[in-house]
């Protein structure tokens, strides 16, 4: 593990994760990034960090095919905490390239057009997010999928050259609702009519009770296929 990684593993272990972001906060100030897509974890960490005015900045990815549950969910946000939640967004010019040749879909023909998509559409806009940060702090859990039971709650991520933070990584589901009815957060409610994992509208559907937590991302591909590269280094790196 990288030095710094390490550093924050050791500086971070056995602190609550509002204490724990509170401390990154400090160390390195104005390099500390949130990103959120909404999702009941996220607005976990979401309050705990506008709630304790720590300065880290909150973005999301605002793909264009977010549920309309997700803009409202993020809008709610905004009006509670009183805060600026920071959108980017894709560039036009591949965009309007994409769509223009291929259609709004095409991500349904072939994993090369789905990666395309979310090439565009998350991966160049994340890229320009993380940009000169030294810590992306995100919302992945342990329990969501065996890749990620594999990961670490801290991790160098070589491809972004920066080291990635779990705050919530331990928690398990029943931890995170119980936080979110506690604290009275709001939060998306396709959570509630069996959607685990929430992403892009036309690529995220309910999952079956039993089924895999990620069973309803991109369900059309391969399973091995199925991420979409936000997270690819870490989870890639652990997958056999
Ligand atoms: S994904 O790689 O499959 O899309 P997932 O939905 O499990 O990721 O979310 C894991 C973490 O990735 C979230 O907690 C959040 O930190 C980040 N994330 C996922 N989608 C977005 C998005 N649209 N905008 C910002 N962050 C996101
Ligand atoms: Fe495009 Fe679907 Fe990826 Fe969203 S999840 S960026 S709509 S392919």
């Amino acid at each position: 593990m990288d030095q710094l990684a390490q550093h924050i593993q050791e500086q971070t272990a056995g602190l609550s994760p509002g204490s724990a972001l509170a401390w990154l906060a400090n160390a390195f100030p104005g390099q500390v990034i949130f990103s959120s897509s909404f999702g009941w974890e996220d607005q976990v960490i979401t309050h705990l960090i506008f709630s304790n005015n720590l300065p880290i900045k909150v973005f999301t990815l605002e793909t264009g095919r977010l549920f309309p549950e997700t803009y409202y969910v993020w809008n709610r946000t905004m009006e509670i905490y009183g805060k600026p939640i920071y959108a980017y967004y894709p560039q036009h010019e591949p965009l309007e390239q994409m769509v223009s040749t291929k259609g709004p879909n095409s991500f349904y023909e072939s994993v090369d057009n789905r990666k395309e998509c979310c090439g565009i559409r998350k991966i160049e806009p994340l890229k320009r997010a993380l940009k000169g940060n030294v810590c992306w702090i995100t919302g992945i859990r342990a329990e969501q999928s065996p890749n990620r039971h594999d990961m670490s709650n801290v991790e160098w991520d070589e491809g972004n050259q920066l080291v990635k933070f779990h705050p919530i990584f331990n928690w398990s589901l029943d931890e995170v609702k119980t936080y979110i009815k506690n604290n009275n957060i709001p939060y998306n409610t396709l959570h509630d009519r069996g959607f685990p994992s929430i992403g892009c509208a036309p690529c995220t559907r309910a999952v079956q009770p039993g089924e895999d937590f990620r069973a309803g991302r991109w369900w059309w591909e391969d399973q091995s296929k199925k991420e979409c590269g936000l997270h690819s280094v870490t989870e890639i790196i652990t997958e056999k």
